[in-house]
């Protein structure tokens, strides 16, 4: 009997080899012998199928098969040569295709063992040699992929010493580590601004920012240049800005904020009140409890302040969200007034200056940092501890942790440790950093991980339309491989994946610990792709566009919170502003963190085979035709905005936290 074998190399930079690649096909009924692959082209080259007649001949059949191993051994005098393998087809005497996905890198000395592609559960691998193999795969992966604990209190995250050092599975292309340098000159260059770098002046007029800041400007960050003043624009940023994710529905004022009828009746509509308003829903507050009391940085020897400020808001008759009152500190007080839209112009420009201070605190730690960056990386990692390839959840989930570790692993050493650039430049430094980590992780929900509700809403209506695309693609996977709960409940990987999560990622709280249910398998998993997808791409791709122009993302306040009215000029203002080389500083890293990369992968795009079943294949070719139309509507929709909101546009949304 004769079996033809066609190999795939990856397309990726250096993925081909002239070594020698040998194969053994192990089959229910027999193994064929070790057989050195015959390829007509001579080597293995990036991107190709290989060619010419490489067969395995046995004696007999080897009935169904079950695995193959690959070895790479290196040919007399060539050099030893890496080689991506993407994957194995085997033809079988009967005409039959048996694919067996592999993405991953071959070195000399290692026996590879490739399990035949369809999905299957650990109950389902009923063969003693199946069974062993998909052990010895998470016994190894659980070696290479270490829980380490970078600060107490947080979700922990993978061990390792350098980027280097990551296995060569989750580490960029290089052509992505190239063109992405994490360092401070490199977006400075970009930007022309490596001239400011050493100038620890502050500035003195709006017209030096904007000469600055026109250095590099998108349609969105001129807007935002333009309009920041504007209470309608500060309104909007709450609901479709940088950090949609802090605006709640307030229905009775909290204790510590005691606005009056009084105060704030000349901004609602007439003939309506405070209490009316807030019954009707229309009264909407930002609290920024979570940074009260925080340690402050010092910033060019200079001593920084930090707001946990309130701001109330009301949505009008026209549907803009409006702010009414702010209060900057939590403890009500005479030396913590409650600013209005009608004191002096410059009282209240700073009151919304302190709010978005707040917002860049809570928007980069909890909404970018915590719940979309560590989250992702503690669901890789658990995906890799706990399933085996041939896992259903595996092959699903694998495609939406590409670069996730290493860019957080990136981001721990040269952006938020205690000499990281995000540390440096703002208003929390370090120990304030870990502060407000620790108690963002204790305050997170489940719940809040799924999708708010607020009127006017681009976030909400385009995030929800992508929830529950990815929650029917979730469930025709997952329903297709569980028919009942029992099968859920006996399947130990599945379980050791969510006690994983539950005790590494959230610190044994507020998520399941088991699951029991298909449903609550379907509901998870689709949190796990939208936070790692949509959630991530919009809290992070519009940094540049919404942080660019500082007066609009004071990432750190120079001058004390004021504490009282009419003392603010439009010099305090400017005095208030991080000096020059810490603006530019700040701008260059939005810069590189927003740009989107050369090889990026949208939404739902699969690269990578690792399902080969119809039913798996279908599921994700409607997904795609849906995410398709959902791209169109929303093009549309824009086309038609004054300010477009792009951020959820399923072409533009990465697959995975890679950035
Ligand atoms: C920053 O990145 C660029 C581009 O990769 C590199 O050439 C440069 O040496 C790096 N600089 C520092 C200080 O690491
Ligand atoms: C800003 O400039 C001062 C003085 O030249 C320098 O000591 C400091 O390191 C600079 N800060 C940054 C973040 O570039
Ligand atoms: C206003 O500012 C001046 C000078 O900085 C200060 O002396 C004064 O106490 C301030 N007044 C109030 C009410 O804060
Ligand atoms: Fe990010």
């Amino acid at each position: 009997t004769v079996y033809q074998v066609h190999v795939t190399t990856g397309d990726v930079l250096y993925a081909g080899t002239m070594n020698n690649v040998l194969i053994k096909l192990v089959g229910t009924d027999g193994e064929s012998d070790q057989t050195l692959l015959y390829n007509k082209k001579g080597g293995f080259y990036q991107g190709s199928v290989s060619e010419g007649n490489s067969s395995v001949k046995c004696p007999v059949s080897l009935g169904k098969l079950v695995l193959i191993e690959v070895e790479k051994q290196k040919y007399s005098i060539f050099p030893e040569d890496d080689w991506f393998c993407s994957k194995i087809a085997v033809t079988t005497p009967d005409g039959d295709s048996v694919s067996f996905p592999c993405y991953r890198w071959l070195w000399d000395r290692e026996k590879v063992v490739l399990m035949e592609s369809t999905a299957k559960r650990v109950f389902d691998d009923s063969l003693p040699l199946a069974q062993y193999h998909r052990e010895k795969e998470l016994q190894s992966r659980q070696m290479e992929y270490r829980w380490s604990v970078y600060m107490e209190g947080i979700p922990q995250c993978l061990k390792a010493d350098s980027p280097t050092s990551l296995p060569a599975a989750v580490r960029f292309s290089f052509k992505k580590s190239t063109e992405f340098a994490f360092n401070n000159s490199y977006g400075l260059a970009e930007l022309k601004l490596k001239d400011f770098t050493e100038c620890k002046q502050q500035w003195t007029k709006m017209e030096d920012i904007k000469r600055v800041f026109c250095t590099k400007r998108t349609e969105i960050s001129a807007y935002v240049q333009e309009h920041w003043k504007e209470d309608a624009f500060f309104g909007y940023q709450f609901l479709n800005g940088v950090n949609p994710m802090v605006i709640k529905r307030c229905s009775k004022l909290p204790r510590n904020f005691p606005v009056t009828d009084d105060m704030v009746r000349p901004f609602l509509e007439p003939g309506t009140c405070l209490a009316a308003e807030l019954q009707r829903g229309n009264i909407f507050l930002c609290d920024y409890k979570i940074l009260e009391g925080l340690p402050t940085n010092a910033i060019n020897q200079k001593q920084q302040y930090q707001a946990a400020p309130l701001c109330l808001l009301y949505k009008n008759a026209e549907d803009k969200l409006l702010p009414i009152a702010i209060q900057l500190n939590q403890q009500p007080g005479d030396l913590n007034p409650i600013f209005l839209p009608s004191d002096c112009e410059h009282d209240w420009l700073l009151a919304k200056m302190c709010v978005r201070s707040a917002e860049f605190c809570e928007h980069q730690l909890n909404s970018h940092l915590l719940r979309a960056h560590l989250l992702a990386e503690v669901f890789a990692m658990a995906t890799l501890r706990t399933l085996p390839m041939v896992h259903p959840l595996y092959k699903l989930l694998i495609p939406h942790t590409r670069y996730t570790l290493q860019i957080n692993h990136m981001a721990r050493q040269v952006l938020i440790s205690e000499t990281g650039s995000f540390t440096q430049i703002s208003s929390i430094g370090g120990a304030g950093i870990s502060l407000m980590l620790k108690r963002a992780l204790s305050s997170l929900t489940y719940s809040s991980l799924c999708l708010p509700s607020v009127p006017n809403f681009y976030y909400r209506d385009d995030g929800l339309r992508l929830w529950n695309i990815i929650n029917k693609f979730v469930q025709g996977i997952v329903c297709h491989y569980y028919s009942s709960d029992m099968e859920v409940q006996k399947d130990s990987e599945l379980q050791s994946w969510i006690r994983e999560i539950f005790v590494h990622g959230f610190l044994e709280r507020s998520i399941p610990q088991s699951f029991s249910k298909v449903e609550e398998v379907v509901k998870f998993v689709t949190m796990v792709i939208f936070t790692g997808s949509a959630q991530h791409a919009a809290v992070n791709s519009g940094q540049f566009d919404f942080g660019a122009w500082i007066p609009n993302n004071p990432f750190t306040m120079q001058r004390p919170l004021p504490t009282a009215k009419g003392n603010t000029s439009q010099n305090t203002i400017l005095q208030t502003l991080p000096d020059i080389n810490i603006s530019v500083q700040g701008m260059s890293i939005f810069w590189v963190l927003s740009r989107t990369s050369s090889d990026f992968v949208a939404l739902g795009v699969y690269p990578e085979e690792y399902f080969t079943e119809s039913v798996p294949c279908k599921l994700i070719k409607k997904m795609q035709r849906k995410l398709k139309g959902l791209s169109e509507e929303i093009k549309e929709r824009n086309a038609e905005l004054k300010l477009p909101y792009p951020y959820l546009c399923p072409e533009e949304v990465e697959n995975s936290v890679a950035i």
